[in-house]
């Protein structure tokens, strides 16, 4: 394929974003950027130093000793979120995390430090990345969007057997408070809150399998970058 774009995927928790962008990505000969676990990753920081989120003076502080960036797996080859040094792809998937992450994800100052090593990382194009406002915020000019849904049923099922696998202590009621908690604060809070970008696609995965949706996905690549 020619130029290098940006396409993006934005959507509720635990639509199946990641599968897709990381799938989309491989057939693409992208990077995948997975932006929810730079949030995660920066809760995590703050659930383990007792820090509070809503008290700008630790906020600061915080941002200035947190260190991000993605290594890709030599054995999985996928790429995994690493913080201060350490390798954080598994912690930042427990649902003590997911429980706090979009409070925190909703403070203005923490924002503007994701969305700016976001930006950086796009820089060269060639990039694949899912979150709530990546078509809208991030990167408003991105030549492919998707939007991605799927019923709330079929999310929380998604979710809670991958959870399980980790935790068998985990209940269904646990995975579905938190999804519809995170959703309601991601789509409400002040800065960025999760919106369509009016030029985006929408991909509805409920009916969908892994395979279906990344065929539908190419075919919405493949139409945007038809040339001119
Ligand atoms: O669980 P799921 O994979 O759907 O979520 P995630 O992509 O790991 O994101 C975790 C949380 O980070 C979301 O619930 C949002 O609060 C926040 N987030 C955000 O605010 N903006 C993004 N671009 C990505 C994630």
């Amino acid at each position: 394929m020619g130029k290098k774009i940006i396409v993006t995927v934005d959507g509720l928790s635990s639509c199946g974003k990641s599968t897709l962008a990381r799938a989309l990505a491989k057939e693409l000969g992208y990077i995948y950027i997975d932006s929810g676990a730079m949030y995660r990753a920066i809760t995590l920081y703050f659930l383990r130093n007792n820090l509070n989120w809503n008290d700008p003076r630790q906020v600061e502080e915080a941002l200035g000793n947190i260190e991000l960036h993605f290594e890709t797996n030599p054995v999985t080859q996928r790429s995994e979120m690493h913080l201060n040094g350490e390798n954080v792809e598994y912690i930042i998937r427990d649902i003590v995390v997911a429980e706090k992450v979009s409070e925190v994800a909703a403070v203005k100052e923490i924002r503007s430090f994701a969305v700016a090593a976001q930006q950086k990382m796009g820089e060269k194009k060639g990039i694949v990345m899912d979150g709530r406002d990546i078509g809208t915020t991030v990167f408003p000019k991105a030549e492919v969007k998707i939007f991605m849904t799927a019923d709330e049923a079929v999310r929380v099922e998604r979710r809670f057997a991958e959870m399980y696998d980790k935790n068998p202590n985990i209940t269904l009621e646990e995975v579905k408070t938190n999804i519809e908690l995170r959703d309601y604060i991601d789509s409400n809070r002040e800065v960025s809150p999760l919106r369509k970008a009016n030029d985006a696609i929408v991909l509805d995965n409920t009916h969908l399998s892994e395979k279906e949706q990344l065929q539908a996905a190419l075919k919405i690549v493949q139409g945007r970058m038809q040339p001119a």
